[in-house]
C-alpha cells in the first residue's frame, strides 16, 4: 500500500507517465534469450477479457512480415467463445481460433484441449459458410486432444443437480472430460479416427450409463446442450455412435500427430501465437472454488500441451488481457470488489456483459489490485493488454481496490471464498475520462492525460509493461506500444 501511495503521488501529483504515451524502447517480440517472434496471450482476470481480439491483432502483425504463423491453443474446449464479424455475418467460435479465417495460419488445437466432435463439426460448417465453402487456415487437430462428449455433458448435468461445485459450469462437459484423463480412460481424437473406433466408444457409453444409473438417471434420456443452446437427449448407444460416425469423415482430414511438426516450426523461424482460453482467475489452483474450470489456464499449460517443447520462459512476449476499468465474471463467487448495482448495470449494458457461450449476465467488479497482483505473481506474464478503455464516464471516478484489511491489518488476496468474505476492501478513486471521445484515438500521445495516468498506475502497480489496449469494439480501435 505504501508503494501505491508513492506511485499515486508520482503519477497524479508529479505527472510521471512512465512511458505510457510513447512506444516501447525495445522490440517485445525479439527479446534477448527468448524464441524470436513468439507471443502468448492469456486471460488476466476471470475470462472474457477480449483475448481473441488481441490474438488476432498479433497474428496479423506477424502475417504482414512472414509467410505463415503457427496459432496454437492448449486448453479448454467449447466452454470458451468469441465472436468474429465477417461482413454482415457473426461467426461464433468456441473450439476453433479466429485464425481459421487466415489462409497463412497453421491453426492447431493442441493436446491439452478437450474437444466435442459434433460441436467441432458445427463450427467447421459455420466457418465454411462465411469462407466460400472452405476452411482458409491449415487447421490441425492434435490426435492426442481429448474428447468431451455428450456423455460428459450428461454427467455434468447430473452433477449440477446433485453437487454445488458444478452448478456454475458452462455445461459443456469440460470437467468430466478432464476427469477422464485423471481416471486414466480418456478417449482421444485418434480413437475417433481409428478404424476400430466403435468398440472403445461403446465401452465409454456403457461406463457413463452406469455412472448415471447411480444418480437414478437413464443416460439415453438426459438432455444436453449443443453450441446453439438447443437441448438434445443423449440417446441410445446406437444414436450416440451414429452421431459420432457422421463427424468422422469431416474431422479425420484434420486429425494428425502434431509433435514433430511443432518441433520443426518452433526450432525454425515461423512466428508462434499461443492463445489461451479462460483465465488465470478460473484456473483450478488460482481461482475461487467452485467457480473454476478444469484446464491449466496459465502459461504452464503450453509447456505440458507441447510435451515440454515450449518453455513459457522462452516465449518472447507473454501478455495478459484484462478489462481496463472493471472486471467481469460469471459464477457464484462473492468478491470484495463487487460493484454497486447501478453502475454495474450501466457497464453491463454498455459493454454487453452477457456470456458468449451461455448468454448469462456477468457480474461486474471494481478493478481489484490485490487480486490482479496475485494473478500476476502466479501467472508470471510480462506484458499487459487492457481492453474496453472506452467504458469510462467523465463524471464517475474509477474506483479501484488498492488493498484488503482484516482486523485493521493489511492482508493479501487469497483464492479462498471464506477468507474473501472476511476481508474489507480499501478503495481509491482515480480521475476518469470520456469513453466516447477516446474511441477514435489511434495515437498513444493523443489519449487524455487521465487515461495515460490511469494506465501508468495500473501497469506500474502490476509491474508489467503495456503492449496493447483497445478503445472500442472494432478492429481499428486498438492502440499499440510496439
Ligand atoms: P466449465 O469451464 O464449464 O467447467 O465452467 C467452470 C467455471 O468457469 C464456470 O464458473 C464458468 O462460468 C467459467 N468459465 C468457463 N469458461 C469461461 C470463459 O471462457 N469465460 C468466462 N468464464 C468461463
Amino acid at each position: 500500500m505504501t508503494d501505491l501511495n508513492s506511485l499515486y503521488h508520482q503519477i497524479y501529483k508529479q505527472n510521471r507517465l512512465f512511458g505510457t504515451n510513447q512506444k516501447l524502447k525495445s522490440n517485445p517480440f525479439y527479446r534477448s534469450g527468448k524464441r524470436p517472434n513468439s507471443v502468448a496471450v492469456l486471460g488476466g482476470a476471470f475470462g472474457d477479457e477480449g483475448k481473441g481480439r488481441i490474438t488476432d491483432e498479433l497474428t496479423n502483425r506477424f502475417l504482414h512480415r512472414h509467410s505463415q504463423v503457427v496459432h496454437y491453443r492448449d486448453n479448454g474446449g467449447a466452454n470458451a467463445g468469441h465472436t468474429v464479424v465477417v461482413g454482415n455475418t457473426k461467426l461464433a467460435l468456441h473450439q476453433i481460433g479466429a485464425g481459421v479465417l487466415q489462409d497463412k495460419t497453421i491453426l492447431i488445437s493442441g493436446k491439452g484441449m478437450v474437444l466435442h466432435p459434433i460441436d467441432f463439426v458445427t463450427e467447421i460448417e459455420s466457418v465454411k459458410k462465411v469462407a466460400q465453402g472452405k476452411i482458409p487456415a491449415n487447421l490441425i487437430i492434435d490426435e492426442l486432444a481429448v474428447l468431451s462428449l455428450d456423455t460428459h455433458r450428461a454427467f455434468e448435468a447430473a452433477l449440477k443437480v446433485k453437487a454445488q461445485g458444478s452448478l456454475g459450469s458452462t455445461g459443456r462437459g469440460i470437467a468430466p472430460a478432464y476427469a477422464d484423463i485423471i481416471y486414466r480412460h480418456p478417449l482421444r481424437m485418434r480413437d475417433l479416427a481409428s478404424r476400430n473406433w466403435r468398440q472403445p466408444f461403446t465401452k465409454h457409453y456403457l461406463l457413463y450409463q452406469d455412472l448415471l444409473k447411480g444418480f437414478g438417471l437413464k443416460l439415453a434420456q438426459v438432455a444436453v446442450l449443443r453450441l446453439n443452446q438447443e437441448p438434445v437427449t443423449v440417446g441410445s448407444p446406437d444414436t450416440f455412435l451414429s452421431r459420432l460416425e457422421s463427424t468422422r469423415n469431416i474431422l479425420i482430414p484434420f486429425i494428425q500427430p502434431v509433435h514433430q511438426l511443432l518441433h520443426e516450426h518452433w526450432h525454425g523461424t515461423t512466428p508462434f501465437v499461443f492463445e489461451k482460453a479462460q483465465a488465470l482467475g478460473l484456473d483450478t489452483r488460482w481461482g475461487v472454488y467452485p467457480d473454476v474450470t478444469a484446464s491449466d489456464c496459465s502459461l504452464t499449460g503450453i509447456h505440458s500441451s507441447t510435451e515440454g517443447l515450449v518453455q513459457p520462459d522462452h516465449i518472447s512476449a507473454t501478455v495478459a488481457v484484462i478489462k481496463a476499468t472493471y472486471t467481469s465474471s460469471v459464477g457464484k463467487r462473492v468478491m470484495p470488489s463487487n460493484m454497486n448495482i447501478r453502475l454495474a448495470q450501466k457497464i453491463r449494458d454498455d459493454a454487453h456483459e452477457y456470456g458468449t457461450t451461455t448468454g448469462r449476465p456477468r457480474d461486474i467488479h471494481y478493478i481489484d489490485l490485490p487480486f490482479l497482483t496475485f494473478l500476476r505473481r502466479v501467472g508470471g506474464y510480462q506484458y499487459l493488454a487492457p481492453t474496453h478503455l472506452d467504458i469510462a464516464y467523465p463524471n464517475i471516478p474509477i474506483k479501484i481496490v488498492v488493498s484488503y484489511t482484516k482486523n485493521n491489518q493489511e492482508v493479501p488476496y487469497r483464492p479462498d471464498q471464506r477468507y474473501l468474505l472476511q476481508v474489507k476492501p480499501q478503495f481509491l478513486e482515480l480521475p476518469s475520462w470520456d469513453g466516447h471521445t477516446i474511441q477514435n484515438i489511434t495515437k498513444l500521445e493523443k489519449l487524455p492525460k487521465t487515461t495515460l495516468q490511469y494506465l501508468a498506475f495500473i501497469s506500474q502497480a502490476l509491474k508489467v509493461k503495456l503492449l496493447m489496449a483497445t478503445v472500442g469494439p472494432k478492429r481499428h480501435q486498438t492502440l499499440k506500444w510496439f
